[in-house]
C-alpha cells in the first residue's frame, strides 16, 4: 500500500476543516497562495515541496476551535499554535521538513535575526505569513481589492512581512485572475502537480504520518490521549493471532490510528464533558466515523483502511452506527476494530468514570457478545491472549502517554 504525497496531505487537510466550520477550505486556499508566491520567488523545486506541506497543515497545532478562530484574526500572535504545530510534524520524519516552517509562520520578520534557525526556512515560514494574511483579508466580504490588500500589508513591510514576499505579492494580484481559484472548493487544482509528481508516499512513511495524526486526534482531551495508540495495537495483536499476513497488519495499525479522526469534528467541550451527553451532543458524537470515513476514503490505495476504520462503530446485531450494518456485511477487519475500540475504551479513564478493571472489563464484553453485538469467535481468540493483549496495548497507551506529556510541556509564555 502507498499513496500519493498529494493526495495524503489533501485528506489531511481535509480533516483539520473538520475542526471548525468557519475555517473550512483555509488550509488548502494559503497552500495555493503559498505555492503561487513560491513561484513567482523563484524557488527551488524542493524548497516549493516543503512550503506547500507547511501551507497546507500550517494551522495543525490550533486544536480546539477558539485557537483556531484566534489564529484567523489579523492581530493574533499565534505563538502557541505554531509552536504546537512544529511539535507534531517534527515528531515525523515525512512531515519534519514542514516543522520549522509552521513554526515561524506568524513570528514577524524583524525578529528573523534573533531566531537560531536555517535562514531560508524562515523565508519560506515569512513566504507562508503573508499568504496566510491575504487569505484572511480575502474573506472579508465583498472581497477587498488588490490595491487595498496591498494597503494593509505594504506599511508591514520589514516589520511583520518580507519586502520580497509583498513585492512578489505585489506582481501577482495585479492579474484579476491570481485570487480567483479562492473561490473554487480546491484551490490547490489550480496549481501545477509536476511538483508533486515524483512524491509518493511508502508504507513506512504513512504509518508515522499516521501516528502524528492520530496525536492531533487525541491530544485534544487527557481523556482521549492514548486512545487510538491503544486501539491500534490491541487491533494489530488480535490481527495477528487471527492470521492477518503483514500487509493486513499495516493497514490495520492505519486504521486503530485514524479510525476516530472525525472527532475533530466533535467541539472540545462535548469530549470532555463529565456527563451524559445531551441528544444533540449525542449526535454530533455520532457522525465521527463517517465524517472520517469521507476523508480516508478521499486517499487513493486507502479503501481497506477505510471501512475497517470507518466501521468501529458498527454491531454485528445491526444495533451500530453509522449505517446500522449486520454481521454479514462486516469484514473481520471491521470486527476487529470494533472489538479493539471497546476493549480499550473501558479500561481507560473517562471524564465521568476511571477505567474499569480486567473482570469488569470481560463481564461487559461477555454481555456484548451473548446480545450479538460483538464477534464471539474473536472474544475467544482475545481471552486466549488476554495477557499479550493487555500487556502490549498498556505498552503503546503508555508511550503515548509519555509524548503526550512532552508535548505540553516547556510550552512558551503566551
Ligand atoms: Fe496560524
Ligand atoms: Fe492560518
Ligand atoms: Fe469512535
Amino acid at each position: 500500500m502507498s499513496a500519493s504525497l498529494f493526495d495524503f496531505l489533501s485528506g489531511l487537510s481535509g480533516a483539520l476543516d473538520l475542526m471548525s466550520s468557519e475555517v473550512v477550505g483555509h488550509h488548502k486556499r494559503v497552500a495555493y497562495l503559498a505555492s503561487r508566491l513560491g513561484q513567482a520567488l523563484g524557488l527551488s523545486r524542493e524548497e516549493r515541496t516543503s512550503l506547500f506541506m507547511a501551507a497546507i497543515l500550517h494551522d495543525v497545532g490550533g486544536f480546539t476551535r477558539q485557537s483556531r478562530l484566534a489564529a484567523l484574526s489579523f492581530e493574533a500572535d499565534g505563538t502557541l499554535h505554531a509552536e504546537l504545530g512544529y511539535r507534531l510534524l517534527s515528531a515525523n520524519p515525512l512531515l519534519d521538513e514542514a516543522s520549522v516552517i509552521v513554526r515561524h509562520h506568524h513570528t514577524p520578520r524583524s525578529r528573523f535575526s534573533s531566531l537560531d534557525e536555517p535562514e531560508r526556512k524562515l523565508f519560506l515560514s515569512a513566504v507562508l505569513n503573508l499568504a496566510d494574511r491575504v487569505d484572511v483579508l480575502c474573506l472579508r466580504r465583498p472581497r477587498p481589492e488588490a490595491k487595498k490588500i496591498m494597503g494593509q500589508l505594504s506599511p508591514r513591510a520589514g516589520q511583520q512581512f518580507d519586502p520580497l514576499a509583498l513585492d512578489a505579492l505585489d506582481s501577482l494580484v495585479a492579474d484579476p485572475e491570481f485570487l480567483a481559484p479562492l473561490d473554487s472548493a480546491d484551490p490547490t487544482q489550480a496549481l501545477d502537480h509536476k511538483l508533486f509528481e515524483s512524491r509518493g508516499v511508502s508504507h513506512a512513511e504513512l504509518l508515522q504520518a499516521s501516528t502524528a495524526f492520530s496525536q492531533i486526534i487525541d491530544f485534544r482531551s487527557r481523556f482521549t490521549a492514548t486512545h487510538s495508540r491503544g486501539v491500534a495495537e490491541t487491533a494489530v495483536c488480535l490481527a495477528e493471532k487471527a492470521g492477518m499476513d503483514q500487509g493486513d497488519l499495516a493497514s490495520m495499525r492505519l486504521a486503530g490510528n485514524l479510525h476516530d479522526l472525525g472527532k475533530l469534528a466533535v467541539p472540545s467541550e462535548v469530549i470532555d464533558k463529565p456527563g451524559p451527553l445531551t441528544p444533540e451532543e449525542r449526535a454530533i458524537m455520532n457522525r465521527h466515523p463517517e465524517l472520517g470515513g469521507g476523508i480516508l476514503s478521499s486517499v487513493a490505495g486507502f479503501e481497506q483502511v477505510t471501512s475497517w476504520a470507518s466501521q468501529h462503530h458498527e454491531k454485528l446485531d445491526g444495533q451500530g452506527y453509522p449505517n446500522g450494518l449486520k454481521s454479514g456485511e462486516l469484514s473481520l477487519g471491521s470486527r476487529i476494530m470494533s472489538l479493539a475500540d471497546v476493549f480499550t475504551a473501558l479500561r481507560e479513564d473517562r471524564p465521568y468514570r476511571t477505567g474499569l478493571a480486567n473482570e469488569e472489563t470481560l463481564g461487559i464484553l461477555d454481555e456484548m457478545t451473548q446480545s450479538g453485538a460483538l464477534d464471539a469467535e474473536l472474544l475467544a481468540l482475545a481471552y486466549a491472549n488476554l495477557d499479550e493483549l493487555d500487556i502490549r496495548r498498556r505498552s503503546a497507551q503508555a508511550q503515548a502517554a509519555a509524548e503526550f506529556r512532552r508535548f505540553y510541556s516547556d510550552l512558551p509564555p503566551q
